[in-house]
């Protein structure tokens, strides 16, 4: 088969053949907030920090040793330790965290979206290129590592809703249909700063980037064909051919959408059949999901491995890495935690020598 994305030598590159539609041994596993509450050692690090979310994310020295945490328990692949808001604070939108993110006056005027500043991230974010050198020198060949930025929409959605838009975004839905031109001005500069942060991250060595649409179960399909999927595209398109990126819909609800955005990688939820998915794209993409993240805050560890084992089953084929429908939530037992990355690395992946 092709190689479409460069291999380059890890000790494990699972993450980049299943990118690659390659057999592997068994499906490569990681979860979003992976360095998160759910892991003990996250939570003792930021006790024992004693600092404000946001100023572990602004320091290498910090950020370098949370990315690297989720190591310990055998994830195949590590995401930056950053937030999808980091990258607006230098255009003027500065978020705090209180402990959910709050923006003190949220952008709602066309005024407010031509003050908003566009500047180099890799002027503006130093901290971001340093946080992935020193975690590259530090994995030394190890493991693949993930960039990340939200997508316009949703970054839009927390501009203008001023909070995180949780279950509804009326402020967002509303500026959209009313006022479509000051709405698509501010799409459009998250776009152009997207684009190059995440190039940005390629320059400095992830072997993949991840883009979050955190509020696509929320846009209804009008607002998601008009601003949503045009600025994915772009965003892929404007990357380096070499630099494979995932796309990640919250529950993804027009996952035929998906298949048309450019994304090496579909990372989709519950609704979505992972085996059926992989057959519309014909061999044009992969997929990354899709096991309930309730399961692992509810289920015994028995549950999480049958689930892990149907999930497996379900994709069918190479051109699957394990994750959830969305991030591990804080009240997870950790023990779920190990026993999800566990039983991933004990199926035999479907095709591989040795499975049923
Ligand atoms: O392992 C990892 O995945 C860590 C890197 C990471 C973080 N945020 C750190 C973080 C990633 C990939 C994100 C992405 C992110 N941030 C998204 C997209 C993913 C999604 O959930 O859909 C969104 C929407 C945000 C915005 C955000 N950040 C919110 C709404 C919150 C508060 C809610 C919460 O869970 O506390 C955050 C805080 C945040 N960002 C935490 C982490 C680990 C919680 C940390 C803490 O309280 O110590």
């Amino acid at each position: 088969m092709a190689l479409v994305y460069p291999l380059p030598s890890l000790k494990n590159d699972l993450l980049l053949r299943a990118i690659n539609r390659m057999p592997v041994p068994h499906v490569p596993v990681w979860m979003m907030r992976q360095a998160g509450r759910a892991d003990p050692e996250y939570r003792a690090y930021r006790e024992h920090a004693g600092l404000p979310l946001f100023d572990l994310f602004r320091a290498a020295e910090h950020a370098i040793p949370i990315t690297l945490l989720p190591q310990r328990f055998g994830v195949d692949a590590l995401i930056i330790f950053q937030d999808i808001l980091t990258p607006l604070e230098p255009m003027g939108a500065v978020f705090d965290f209180a402990p959910g993110p709050q923006l003190a006056e949220p952008i709602r005027t066309a005024a407010q979206v031509a003050a908003l500043r566009h500047r180099e991230p890799a002027g503006q974010l130093p901290f971001v290129g340093a946080t992935i050198e020193g975690v590259l020198a530090r994995l030394d060949g190890a493991l693949p590592l993930l960039g990340f930025a939200g997508a316009p929409f949703t970054l839009a959605a927390f501009m203008i809703e001023g909070r995180s838009p949780g279950q509804a975004m009326p402020h967002t839905i509303a500026l959209a249909r009313e006022h479509p031109q000051v709405f698509g001005d501010l799409i459009e500069r998250l776009t152009e700063m997207t684009a190059a942060y995440l190039s940005y991250q390629g320059t400095r060595g992830v072997h993949a980037v991840q883009l979050f649409e955190s509020v696509g179960d929320q846009i209804p399909r009008d607002l998601y064909e008009r601003f949503a999927q045009p600025s994915q595209q772009r965003i892929f398109a404007a990357l380096p051919r070499d630099l494979p990126a995932i796309l990640f819909v919250r529950e993804s609800p027009f996952p035929e959408l998906m298949l048309e955005s450019g994304a090496a990688v579909l990372s989709v939820g519950r609704s979505v059949s992972l085996g059926g998915l992989l057959a519309r794209g014909a061999g044009r993409i992969a997929v990354q999901g899709n096991v309930d993240n309730r399961l692992l805050v509810e289920g015994d560890g028995d549950a999480v491995e049958a689930a892990v084992r149907a999930c497996i089953a379900e994709a069918g084929g190479p051109g699957h890495i394990l994750n959830l429908n969305h991030g591990l939530l804080p009240d997870t037992p950790f023990e779920n935690v190990l026993r999800f990355v566990r039983a991933a690395h004990e199926t035999p992946a479907p095709g591989a020598a040795g499975a049923e």
